[in-house]
Parts: structure tokens; C-alpha cells; sequence
């Protein structure tokens, strides 16, 4: 396959209570991987729309997801942060992929079943054509890494199935066009370090989750230092002593989950979080966690909600950096419309 200048995108939905989870297994790596690429951030609000949403929420959390990328340190200037809606390629390349996906593909997404539930005939076409947007938003800017956490996996690989079915389909008209022997790349999810799955603080085998009925089962960003300690002091565990080795959290899904949050807060890995408090009951650990989480993530949440009530601001990143992304997303625009035979 033809190289492809790297590029990374990824994308947030506004869908309120943005928590550890989100924090750890993206924000984290977002930032991280500034050093190294150019990068396109989005709040994708189309996604957010799949399921029933108040108008003035959605606007609230758009600024609050928004803040919460340029509180952990994204740089605006430098990459690219906007809102998904204002850029009308990532809707256009969704609908040419409805027409590329397969239904088969799409019937074995495992977070349409989870979100859709029992009343499937009641869920949004939005919603289970979800994936193929989701692909739309990395593709529309012929992106190569896409940092995500773990329960994403499935859907990048299904966006990576729709490129290689839109190339080799069109391939004649990709190269007659001098787009060569591919006009997608195929993207690469970036799903590394301690935290690419953050559990429920209330139970160990489910994903910490902004739906979770329970706000003891998540840390917010916008949580205070009291909230933290005292989420984190309720947080479920065994009644035995931390092992020394990360082979001794097998089977330990709470005691996996705080040593993983752990490790990514202080940037290292479970072993080394083991290493010092192998052999340690949970009343000490989880004080030393209280305390690293609340000196990680005070900041980031003060400086959130600072940002979060200067909507002129905000909405000011969001528009210039969609105009910046409008740019790139209709010059392939223009390139998909050439290749698929459209007149313009
Ligand atoms: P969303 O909004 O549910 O979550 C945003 C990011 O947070 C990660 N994440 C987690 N990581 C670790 N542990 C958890 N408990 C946890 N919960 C969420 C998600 O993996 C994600 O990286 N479909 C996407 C949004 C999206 C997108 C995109 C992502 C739309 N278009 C294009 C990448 C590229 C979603 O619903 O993420």
C-alpha cells in the first residue's frame, strides 16, 4: 500500500459526565501524541444525536468536552480542535460509506446490542449506521493513527474494512484519477498502556461509563478533591493484600482496575505501581491513589471549568478549528466525488 503522510484523528462524544475513563484511555494520549504528529481532535455532536438528546445540554457538554481537551493540554493552535457538525464532509463520506458498509458488517458491532438493548426496533438508524460515520470522521481526512480506548477496537476495524472495500471497488477510478493504488489508508488504532479499559468503581466487570445510573461508579472530571477521595475511598475491592506482581491480579478485577488507574495517573506501568505497594492492605493504597489522583487531576478540572464559562472562547476554538479541518475534509471530498463519478 502507498504511504500515507501520518496523521492522527480522533474523536469524544458530548454526551455529558466526562470521566477517568475517557481521561486516561484517550485525553492522555491525545496530548502524548502531539509531540510527534499533527492531530485532529473532534467532538463529534453527529454521534452524539444517535440517541435522544436536550438541545441545550448537547451545547453545554459540547464546550465542556471542549474545555476538557484544552485543560489537559491539547494545543489548539498547533493541531486542530473542533465540533463535528460544522464540517458538512464527515455527514457527506458517511452517506457514501452507507453505501460501501456491509449490513453484515454492521449487524456484529457489539455496542449497537449493548446500547440498543432489547428494543431494538425502537432504536435510531442513526444509531446503528453509527460505525459507518465513526469511519467517515478518520477517513474524510485520510488520517493513519487513531488513538482510542479499548471498547473502540471493533469499530476501527470495521473503518478499516470500508477503506479496503472503497479502494479495491473503485481502484480502476483511484488510479485514473492519480490517487495511485489506494486513495484510504488503512488506519491504526493506538490502544496502549495501563488504562485502555477503566472499569466501574462499583463493579469490576463493567466499563466505567457516563450512562452508569451510579456517579459513585465513575470519577468526572469536574469532580472536587472531596468527591474523588470519597468515590475512591467507596470503591470496591477483595479483602486481600496487594500482590507484588501484575500475574497476581488475575482474577482480581477491582484490585486490576485500581492498580491500572494508578499506573496510568503516575505514567508507568502496574508492575512498578507493585512494586511499591505489593504486600500493602487497600486502606493505603487507595489513600496514596487519592492523593496522586486529586494532585492529576485537580488542575486539569479547575482549569476545565475556567474555560468552560468563556463561551466566546470556546466557540471561537470550535469554529476556527473546523474551518482549518473544512479545508482538508473538501479537498478529499472533492477527490471521493471524482472517483465515485459525480459531476460537480
Ligand atoms: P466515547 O465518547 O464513548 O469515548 C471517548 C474516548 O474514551 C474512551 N473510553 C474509555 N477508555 C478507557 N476506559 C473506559 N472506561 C472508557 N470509556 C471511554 C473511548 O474508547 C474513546 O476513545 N465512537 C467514539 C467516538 C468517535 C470516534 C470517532 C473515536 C466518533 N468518531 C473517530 C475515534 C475516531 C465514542 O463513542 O467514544
Amino acid at each position: 500500500m502507498a504511504a500515507f503522510p501520518q496523521l492522527v484523528f480522533s474523536g469524544v462524544q458530548p454526551t455529558g459526565n466526562f470521566h477517568l475513563g475517557n481521561y486516561l484511555g484517550a485525553l492522555v494520549k491525545f496530548v502524548e501524541m502531539q509531540a510527534s504528529y499533527d492531530c485532529i481532535y473532534c467532538v463529534v455532536d453527529l454521534h452524539a444525536i444517535t440517541v435522544p438528546q436536550d438541545p441545550a445540554e448537547l451545547t453545554k457538554h459540547t464546550r465542556e468536552v471542549t474545555a476538557a481537551f484544552l485543560a489537559s493540554g491539547i494545543d489548539a493552535r498547533k493541531n486542530i480542535v473542533f465540533n463535528q457538525s460544522q464540517v458538512s464532509g464527515h455527514a457527506e463520506l458517511a452517506w457514501v460509506f452507507n453505501c460501501v458498509s456491509r449490513l453484515g458488517w454492521l449487524n456484529r458491532m457489539t455496542q449497537f446490542k449493548e446500547k440498543a438493548g432489547k428494543d431494538r426496533e425502537n432504536a435510531s438508524v442513526g444509531l446503528y449506521a453509527y460505525p459507518n460515520l465513526m469511519a467517515a470522521d478518520i477517513l474524510v481526512y485520510r488520517a493513519t493513527h487513531v488513538p482510542v480506548g479499548e471498547d473502540q477496537k471493533q469499530h476501527l476495524e470495521l473503518t478499516r474494512d470500508i477503506a479496503q472495500k472503497f479502494n479495491v471497488d473503485f481502484a480502476e477510478s483511484i488510479a485514473s484519477h492519480g490517487h495511485g493504488e489506494a486513495f484510504f489508508p488503512l488506519p491504526e488504532p493506538i490502544i496502549q498502556g495501563p488504562a485502555t479499559r477503566v472499569m466501574s468503581l462499583r463493579d469490576g466487570s463493567k466499563k466505567m461509563s457516563k450512562s452508569d445510573p451510579s456517579d459513585y461508579s465513575r470519577i468526572n472530571l469536574s469532580d472536587d478533591a472531596d468527591q474523588i477521595a470519597q468515590k475512591f475511598r467507596k470503591a470496591k475491592t477483595d479483602p486481600d493484600a496487594l500482590p507484588s506482581e501484575t500475574a497476581g491480579l488475575a482474577g482480581r478485577p477491582e484490585a486490576d482496575n485500581l492498580v491500572g488507574i494508578f499506573a496510568a495517573l503516575r505514567g508507568s506501568t502496574k508492575d512498578a505501581v507493585l512494586k511499591d505497594f505489593g504486600g500493602q492492605n487497600f486502606s493505603g493504597f487507595k489513600a496514596a491513589l487519592v492523593e496522586l489522583a486529586v494532585e492529576k487531576l485537580g488542575p486539569v478540572g479547575a482549569e476545565m471549568k475556567r474555560l468552560q464559562a468563556d463561551h466566546a472562547y470556546i466557540d471561537g476554538v470550535l469554529r476556527d478549528g473546523a474551518a482549518r479541518a473544512r479545508e482538508i475534509a473538501s479537498k478529499n471530498m472533492t477527490s471521493v466525488k471524482d472517483i465515485l463519478g459525480f459531476v460537480r
